[in-house]
C-alpha cells in the first residue's frame, strides 16, 4: 500500500512538472507567432478539411499557396462564377474579410462557413500562410 501510494505521489508530481513545461512552450509558441498562433490555427483548420485540403481540390480548392494567390485560380476546381470573377487577391486581409462571412465578401459564393472569433481567424491565416506555402 504503501509502495503504491508513493508511486502515486511521484506521478501527480510528474504531471505537475509536464503541465509547467507545457505552458512554458505554448507561450514560447504564442511569442514566435504574435500575428498569429499557427499550431491553434491547424486545429481550426480541421474544420474546413471537410471541404478544403492542402494539397487536393475536394468539396472546395486547394489552398496550396493560397495566401497571396489570386482567387479562383486553382485549375481543375469548379468555382462559382461570382468567385471566378472577383478579381479578389488573396491578401491576409482579405482572407479575413472572406472567413467573417464569405457571402459578404463574394455574394452568391458556395462556401457557407464562417468563423466568428478574428483571433480564430488570424490564428487560421497563420498557420495557412506559414504551412500552406
Ligand atoms: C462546407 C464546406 C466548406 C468549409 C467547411 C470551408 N470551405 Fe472554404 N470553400 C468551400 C467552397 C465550396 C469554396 C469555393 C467557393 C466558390 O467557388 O464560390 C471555398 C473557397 C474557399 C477559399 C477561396 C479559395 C480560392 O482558390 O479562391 C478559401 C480561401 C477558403 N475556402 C478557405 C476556407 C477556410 C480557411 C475554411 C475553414 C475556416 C473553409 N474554407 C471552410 C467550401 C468550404
Amino acid at each position: 500500500m504503501r509502495f503504491r501510494s508513493n508511486v502515486c505521489r511521484a506521478t501527480v508530481r510528474h504531471a505537475k512538472i509536464l503541465a509547467a513545461v507545457a505552458g512554458a512552450t505554448l507561450i514560447a509558441a504564442n511569442a514566435a507567432n504574435a500575428a498569429g498562433n499557427v499550431a491553434h490555427g491547424e486545429e481550426l483548420y480541421r474544420d474546413c478539411g471537410a471541404c478544403h485540403s492542402i494539397e487536393k481540390n475536394g468539396v472546395g480548392p486547394s489552398h496550396k499557396g493560397v495566401v497571396g494567390r489570386a482567387a479562383g485560380a486553382v485549375s481543375g476546381y469548379e468555382y462559382s462564377p461570382e468567385l471566378k470573377n472577383s478579381k479578389l487577391v488573396w491578401t491576409e486581409e482579405n482572407l479575413d474579410k472572406w472567413l467573417a462571412g464569405p457571402e459578404k465578401l463574394v455574394p452568391g459564393t458556395k462556401m457557407f462557413y464562417e468563423v466568428d472569433d478574428p483571433k480564430d481567424r488570424a490564428d487560421i491565416i497563420a498557420f495557412l500562410r506559414e504551412k500552406a506555402k
